[in-house]
């Protein structure tokens, strides 16, 4: 970010205060106000961050109006497309799509980190098998750090590059054991001479008493899925990461916290609101029931994945995610998908809704995804699962990203306090 010669002018009570500007690459100028309670006395007010840039990075721009998603500049469709998730995590990480030799020595890498330390095994059988996936994604990922003390020095670049690294590669195997253990199954070990999607389709439906061949259609659909959620600039997930490792903690520790945030149906969770909405709407002709209860105010029901913070048009992971949609609903011989017909006819319907288009609806990358995942046979319990192994390369980038800015300080929003003033202790016999 560079400075302009621009300034803002802010007037209040007797102060005039000139604001220095800043010019991002692309997306709207920015005022600085770290000076502002210095030299003002007085602090902004923004619950949910709505006008409010956290930080300046150099990894993913969303242009809400025009319904863009860049990685490191290129286009989500053209990576959706071209590209595959390794390819796109190397591309995340260090800034530049990978020569050839890059790329092998990066997926070597990441595949040789695939395994999980033995002993993780016994810490999964301590959870309930009926604990939700993500709760035990929180608890063992949070506990690599128990495991893997040699990469929880945040200081050396080294270890940074070795928690990363693992991240990437033992993510799928928590998500595939965590499912597994759901079932009651034997936890299957991955294998490296599969690419990244394959593997984990296979850790997640494989079983010892007999082979597994993955349909690489579908290991393309789940690679193009991680690919759509690998980053998404400070989203309320990476910006937990971003928060929690401010203080110096180590990688693991923030990557659970973002976990945790990312569980919330407002954020990862929609992708299972979502398909559990349309199951409920169930046919067609209930829509116009469900479209009426969005827009009363005094109903909490809203549409799963319809809206966005950013994204004033269609998300543009929606459009790749409804052709995906298709091609694997079609290659699982799954015709007349109910589910599927109620999505598309409920988007056609809320697409013509005056209230949906004055307030920029559309819908979002969940909208499509859960309908992919259940026809893969993944339950909806583990649609946010997948959605934490896809979004941990861009959790890690921007971790890394921060812990190497030298202008780190650590997170502490101020606060409009309008609870009791000062007053003094009141004995029992007293109150009432
Ligand atoms: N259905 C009905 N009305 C909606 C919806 C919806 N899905 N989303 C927003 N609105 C309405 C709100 O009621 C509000 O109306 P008002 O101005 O009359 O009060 C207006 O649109 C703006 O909504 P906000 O909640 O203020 O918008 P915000 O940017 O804070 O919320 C969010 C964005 C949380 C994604 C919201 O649109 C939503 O809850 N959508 C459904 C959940 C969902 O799909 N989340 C996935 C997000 S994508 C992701 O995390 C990968």
């Amino acid at each position: 970010m560079s400075k302009t010669s621009k300034t803002a002018t802010l007037s209040f009570d007797d102060k005039t205060l000139e604001l220095p500007m800043m010019s991002p690459s692309a997306g709207p100028d920015v005022i600085d106000i770290q000076k502002l309670y210095a030299q003002g006395g007085v602090f902004t007010f923004d619950p949910g961050y709505t006008s409010t840039a956290s930080c300046e990075s150099t990894i993913t721009f969303i242009d809400g109006d025009k319904g863009e998603l860049l990685y490191r500049g290129y286009p989500i469709e053209q990576l959706a497309e071209k590209s595959h998730f390794l390819e796109v995590c190397y591309l995340l990480l260090y800034g530049e799509l990978p020569t050839a030799a890059q790329a092998e020595d990066f997926e070597s890498r990441v595949t040789n980190h695939t395994m999980l330390h033995e002993q993780m095994q016994n810490f999964f059988r301590g959870f309930r098998r009926d604990a939700h996936p993500m709760a035990v994604m929180v608890g063992v990922v949070g506990a690599m750090s128990a495991f893997y003390h040699d990469s929880t020095d945040i200081n050396d670049p080294w270890q940074r590059e070795v928690a990363a690294i693992r991240m990437i590669a033992k993510m799928p195997t928590i998500a595939a054991w965590a499912f597994k253990y759901s079932l009651g199954q034997p936890f299957i070990y991955p294998r490296n001479d599969l690419d990244y999607a394959s593997n984990f389709l296979r850790m997640c439906f494989a079983v010892p008493a007999e082979d597994y061949e993955v349909d690489p259609i579908l290991a393309r659909a789940m690679d193009r899925i991680f690919t759509l959620h690998a980053d998404h600039e400070q989203n309320a997930s990476t910006s937990t990461v971003r928060m929690a490792s401010s203080s110096g903690a180590n990688p693991f520790a923030c990557i659970a916290a973002g976990i945790a945030c990312l569980w919330g149906p407002a954020h990862g969770g929609a992708n299972q609101a979502c398909l559990e909405m349309l199951r409920e709407i169930g046919t067609v002709d209930q829509i116009p029931e469900y479209i009426e209860r969005a827009k009363d105010k005094d109903d909490p029901f809203r549409l799963m994945g319809f809206g966005h913070r950013v994204y004033k048009n269609f998300d543009p992971r929606a459009k790749v995610m409804k052709e995906s949609a298709d091609e694997v609903l079609d290659l699982m011989g799954i015709e007349n998908n109910e589910t599927l017909k109620v999505a598309k006819e409920l988007e056609r319907i809320a697409l013509e809704d005056e209230y949906f288009i004055e307030k920029k609806l559309y819908p979002n990358v969940d909208f499509y995804s859960g309908i992919i995942l259940d026809a893969m046979g993944f339950p909806t319990s583990m649609f946010t699962p997948l959605f934490a192994v896809s979004r941990t390369v861009g959790w890690i980038t921007q971790w890394k990203e921060m812990i190497s800015d030298p202008m780190l300080r650590i997170g502490r929003p101020r606060q409009l306090y309008t609870g009791p003033t000062r007053r003094d202790y009141i004995e029992v016999e007293n109150r009432g």
